[in-house]
């Protein structure tokens, strides 16, 4: 099983003729609203490709939560470890230009009262894939990291947005996905370089850094690989670093070998692509094999 521990948003989508520059307003048509969160959109990805997925993470009290939470509901997501505290839930401002590229603006809320201890040790084992993020509290996705790897647990890592997560913790982890600006800083703080080859020869676990309309390269301890993407025409980006995360680790933990899985995860990543908004474009097993055998 996949044991995702994440941020839970509700996303405010602005699709809008360019993206704001610092300083400038830009008027757009309507706003709509959409569940999000890179944890959840990375429960829902692994779900809807036929993952079974166990979240912990927090909401509020409020109006917002239901709305956040209901695509992981529909998805068949177990949320009996989303705790509700009295803090707001987490809320996502999101610019969307016409090319499909966006701006993520993120108010944490309840997502950093989201703690370990909500995952039991008996969830963790050789047979769980631990899925995490980096929108949650840093210190409690260490920790986690710590006690899956202790009981022989998968540990998958997206470091999504670029975070300091302790040493150990990060080169615990089994696979670790980053985009281009996440491995740039990564390497930097690590003092190398960003890329897949110098992330894995710097931490040990297979790398694989998305490279957007480029495709992808990994590096593990057989080489480096690239992959190219699978081709759609694009609507919006958002999430889509979500979904090739998501759909990687229900691969993953169902026996795909990582090469596989990349490939799996790199057509439901173009799917997610080719439709506007977040979590709701994420695609579900059936469309990703159909595009996979096509
Ligand atoms: O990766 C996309 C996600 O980032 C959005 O759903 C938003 O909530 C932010 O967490």
């Amino acid at each position: 099983m996949i044991v995702c521990f994440g941020s839970i948003n509700l996303d405010l989508v602005f699709p809008l003729p360019a993206l704001p520059l610092p300083g400038q307003t830009v008027l757009g048509k309507a706003m709509h609203t959409e569940p999000g969160g890179k944890g959840a959109n990375q429960a829902v990805a692994a779900a809807r490709d036929g993952g079974q997925v166990l979240f912990a993470g927090a909401v509020g009290q409020d109006a917002l939560a239901d709305q956040a939470l209901a695509l992981l509901k529909d998805a068949g997501v177990d949320l009996s470890r989303v705790a509700r505290t009295d803090t707001s839930t987490g809320c996502a401002s999101i610019c969307v230009d016409p090319q499909g590229g966006n701006h993520i603006a993120v108010a944490s809320g309840a997502n950093l009262l989201a703690v370990q201890s909500q995952v039991e040790d008996a969830l963790l084992g050789p047979s769980t894939t631990v899925l995490l993020q980096a929108e949650t509290d840093l210190a409690e996705t260490a920790t986690l990291i710590r006690r899956a790897k202790a009981r022989g647990a998968r540990v998958v890592l997206n470091l999504a947005p670029a975070a300091k997560l302790a040493d150990d913790a990060l080169r615990a982890v089994d696979v670790l996905v980053v985009n281009e600006d996440e491995g740039r800083w990564l390497g930097d703080s690590l003092g190398t370089g960003g890329d897949a080859a110098a992330l894995h020869a710097a931490l040990g676990m297979a790398v694989v850094r998305t490279l957007g309309g480029d495709g992808l390269e990994v590096a593990t301890g057989h080489g480096v690989r690239t992959l190219p993407v699978h081709k759609v025409e694009v609507v919006d980006t958002t999430a889509a670093g979500d979904c090739f995360t998501g759909v990687l680790a229900a691969a993953l933990d169902r026996g795909l070998d990582l090469n596989a899985a990349i490939r799996r995860a790199t057509v439901a990543a173009a799917l997610c692509c080719a439709k506007a908004g977040s979590q709701g474009s994420l695609p579900w097993a059936a469309a990703t094999g159909t595009a996979l055998a096509a």
